[in-house]
């Protein structure tokens, strides 16, 4: 899967941990930075994620900051994103059973490597359940006017 990333400065080293990650089940990563840890514009980075994801180029997104609420918030206000904020595989899981979820934001200052890990692995396992949910995920792009 190609898979588009992206953090600000609080999040430089969790990325480069979830990039190695990824690359070794094999996924191509689109990292569209930060890679340092100067200050950076959470929203800045979200867009250039959101964009990817949004226009096809890639299938999913991860946004990291301090606490992935910011993140969240940016890339949802992309036509398309439906990015959520875990803290918990448990609802990764259902927000791709149920949400579609297609950018997954996390937050460095609240969830260590090992969880951070765990959700990317649900993230890009679960599927989208479709029926009863499809309706509900229309309704969802319908407020986008
Ligand atoms: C940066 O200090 C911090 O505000 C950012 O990483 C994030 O937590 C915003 O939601």
């Amino acid at each position: 899967m190609r898979i588009a990333i992206g953090n600000d400065h609080a999040a430089t080293a969790m990325k480069f941990e979830i990039v190695a990650y990824l690359e070794s089940l094999g996924h191509e990563v689109v990292n569209v930075g930060t890679d340092n840890t100067g200050s950076v514009d959470y929203p800045v980075i979200a867009e250039k994620v959101g964009r990817l994801v949004a226009d096809g180029d890639c299938e999913k997104g991860i946004l990291i900051c301090g606490t992935g609420i910011g993140m969240s918030m940016a890339a949802n206000k992309i036509r398309g994103i439906r990015a959520a904020c875990c803290t918990d595989p448990v609802c990764v899981r259902l927000t791709r059973q149920h949400n579609n979820a297609n950018v997954l934001t996390f937050g460095a200052r609240i969830i260590g490597s090992v969880m951070a890990q765990e959700l990317v692995r649900v993230f890009l396992e679960t599927p989208f359940e479709g029926g009863r949910h499809e309706k509900r995920v229309n309704q969802i792009a319908e407020l986008e006017g």
